[in-house]
């Protein structure tokens, strides 16, 4: 058996914030991320009430409403994020609280940007070995919080949100994995985490902010990206002119474009959200699913190929069925 998406559902934040109102705050203009990027505004949260669990929450309801799946049927929920409201416990285990699944395994996952395919990977394998009928897995991110907002290098390119798929196991869905690491390239995007405060060493460090080498992540996402689609195309004896529609993980409409360029394909073919909610990390690829499916444009049978890469390093591909 393999992993069959059946609905799909995403929240945003109300708030969005502009080019305009960004270069309020720091010295960047709208024609400088919109050619850069093709990001004109992000969603961002506004209240204390508007969290990473609160979105996943609803992300998940909706997706389960979409999928016409009872709470209570759930058997595994997977939550991809790097921006989790906790340390412990997983926002996986308060989404199962707040939908009502009791009977769900929860654990989140962080692979950043590639976070969702690496759990609908691993849902997928869950299936094959004949464990777990029905999965929920979310994507959220609140990157907001970890974004230092006097560094125009990083602000402009970032938002929150979320986004979710109910999967069922299924004679046809999935086709095709694939996902990798490269743990060499940490360092060009990272965020460390809170400094030891033991009895042994102290150190009055605060929590840093997001890093990226901007140019870096650049240079790997349009190696990286075609190399991962090519592959996991040859995995399945496919050609790129059998996908319907390949929905990249949403950090840059210029690395979305030259990807398109390089595979010799209509921009048509590529989906895209980012003018209106930036990079959204691990929620970037449901985010965009979901649109795409609410917005009709997906018929039985067609063949969607997923794609994204991100800290850690981190890529990953699922090719399927829809
Ligand atoms: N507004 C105005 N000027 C800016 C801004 C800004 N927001 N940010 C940087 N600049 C300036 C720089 O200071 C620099 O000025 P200088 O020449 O006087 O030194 C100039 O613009 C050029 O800076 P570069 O960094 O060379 O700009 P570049 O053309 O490379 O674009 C960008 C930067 C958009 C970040 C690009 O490198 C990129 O898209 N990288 C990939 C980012 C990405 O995909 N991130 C996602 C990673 S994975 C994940 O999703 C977590």
């Amino acid at each position: 058996m393999r992993a069959k998406i059946i609905g799909t559902g995403s929240c945003l934040p109300d708030k969005t914030a502009t080019n305009e109102y960004l270069s309020t705050i720091v010295d960047t203009s709208d024609e400088w991320i919109q050619s850069r990027t093709g990001i004109a505004e992000r969603h961002l949260v506004s209240s204390e009430t508007e969290t990473s669990l609160s979105m996943a929450t609803e992300a998940g309801r909706r997706a389960l409403s979409d999928a016409g799946l009872d709470p209570k049927d759930l058997d595994l929920i997977i939550v991809a994020t790097v921006s989790s409201d906790f340390i412990t416990p997983s926002l996986a285990c308060m989404v199962q609280r707040g939908l009502g699944a009791p009977h769900a395994t929860a654990f989140d996952i962080n692979a950043a940007c590639s976070g969702f395919l690496f759990a609908l990977n691993t849902v997928d394998a869950y299936f094959q070995a004949g464990i777990y009928q029905n999965a929920l897995i979310i994507g959220v991110e609140t990157l907001s919080k970890i974004i230092d907002w006097a560094d125009r290098t990083t602000c402009v390119l970032f938002g929150d949100g979320a986004g979710a798929a109910a999967v069922t196991a299924s004679e046809e869905g999935m086709i095709a994995s694939l996902q990798g690491s490269d743990g060499s390239g940490g360092d060009i995007l990272l965020c460390k985490s809170r400094s030891n405060n033991n009895p042994y060493i102290s150190t009055s460090k605060e929590p840093g902010y997001l890093f990226m080498d901007g140019q870096e992540v650049f240079k790997f996402a349009v190696k990286k990206e075609p190399e991962c689609i090519l592959s996991i195309l040859e995995q399945a004896g496919l050609t790129v002119e059998d996908v319907d529609y390949f929905l990249l993980h949403q950090a840059n409409y210029r690395i979305i474009s030259s990807i398109a360029r390089k595979l010799k394909l209509p921009l048509e073919k590529f989906p895209s959200n980012v003018s209106h909610c930036g990079n959204t990390s691990a929620a970037s690829i449901p985010i965009l699913l979901d649109e795409v499916n609410r917005a009709g444009l997906l018929s039985k049978g067609d063949i969607l190929l997923l794609s994204g890469f991100g800290a850690g390093l981190t890529w990953g591909a699922a090719l399927l069925r829809w």
